[in-house]
């Protein structure tokens, strides 16, 4: 999934100090990852060792902006803190979607079943808390307990709501909020709070440019193409996941709005849908939806912030889009 881009032009205009804290985060990751018997370890260490794109933890970065020497611990645990609880779900996720790979490899879930997975991704939130802990700042946990509660309740509502073909825009709104807004809130907060920043402001552009990245995620989902998701078109259909391409599309093609999702059983099934809700115009609408997302929230960066910071956070919301451009 290529932000790499823009993530690297926000990497070179953020200055090399930014480089250094980036490396501080990734080789402390690697560290935390270890322990706790070899089966937590293999899977946990491997989760953290395929990558992924670490927009969290650069959120966290960026949203401190310059700051004194002397906090740079309490941020780079910040930052470490919130990409260990965003994998932690992503395991856990890959068990409820029954997912087979993630970041290029075989989930834990496929490669050692749903016990495994449950324990590795509750390893991973647990040493996400004792990460904080070192900092002794009571904020920084309530920041990132929120927002481990919105995404367990965003995932469940996603299980509540499977296979309704009518689930309410609102209702998906919320739950895209709940489950990945919440986390890129809390990156931003959890900076801010490092750096004495403005910490509301902040982590209202983390919500909203979360929300627009699982909206574009969605989208994604339905448009394709494989060589860049790395998985099927349709695979949240198949799933039961209704998401915002089908909600918009359901107004305008009657036979989207009854069709039967449990009826679905093959990938070729999925891509029909696809397809249909694609001659719909539903993706372009949604995808502009979740890039007038994003621009509000860039006009919304406070005047405050000083302007090399300022340019960085724009930067980083350009990247959450880019890689639907
Ligand atoms: C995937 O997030 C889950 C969603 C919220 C859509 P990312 O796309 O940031 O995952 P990694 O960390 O790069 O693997
Ligand atoms: C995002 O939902 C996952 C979490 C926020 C835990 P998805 O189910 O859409 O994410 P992918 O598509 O599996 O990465
Ligand atoms: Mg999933
Ligand atoms: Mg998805």
């Amino acid at each position: 999934m290529a932000t790499a881009a823009t993530l690297d032009a926000v990497v070179r205009a953020a200055g090399p100090q930014f480089g250094t804290l980036m490396e501080r985060v990734e080789a402390r990751l690697a560290e935390l990852a270890g322990g706790y018997g070899p089966l937590l370890a293999q899977h946990a260490g491997a989760t953290i060792a395929a990558g992924g794109k670490r927009l969290r933890p650069l959120l966290v970065l960026l949203a401190a902006g310059e700051l004194e020497a002397a906090q740079s611990g309490r941020l780079v645990r910040s930052a470490v803190a919130v990409e260990l609880i965003h994998s932690a779900s992503l395991v856990h996720d890959d068990v409820l979607d029954r997912a087979p790979t993630r970041r290029g490899r075989p989930t834990v879930f496929a490669a050692a079943g749903r016990t495994a997975a449950t324990a590795t991704g509750d390893l991973l939130f647990s040493r996400a808390f004792a990460e904080l802990a070192g900092s002794g700042e009571a904020d920084d946990v309530r920041a990132l307990s929120a927002a481990s509660s919105a995404l367990a309740a965003g995932e469940l509502m996603q299980r509540a709501d499977a296979w309704d073909v009518t689930v309410p825009l609102a209702r998906y709104l919320e739950r895209c909020e709940l489950k990945t807004g919440a986390l890129f809130e809390a990156a931003c907060r959890l900076g801010a709070l490092a750096s004495d920043g403005p910490a509301d402001a902040l982590a209202a552009f983390g919500r909203a440019i979360g929300l627009a990245f699982q909206l574009l995620d969605d989208v994604l989902d339905v448009s394709g193409p494989v060589e860049r998701t790395g998985k099927a078109r349709g695979t949240d259909l198949l799933d039961g996941t209704v998401t915002l391409p089908l909600i918009l599309a359901r107004e305008r093609d009657p036979q989207l709005a009854s069709t039967d999702l449990r009826a679905l059983d093959s990938a070729a099934d999925a891509e029909r849908v696809c397809d249909r809700i694609a001659a719909t115009g539903a993706l372009a609408d949604a995808k502009h939806r979740a890039l007038a997302v994003v621009a509000d929230a860039k006009t919304r960066l406070p005047r405050s912030l000083p302007p090399a910071q300022r340019t960085t956070l724009e930067l980083v919301a350009d990247g959450v889009v880019e890689r639907y451009a």
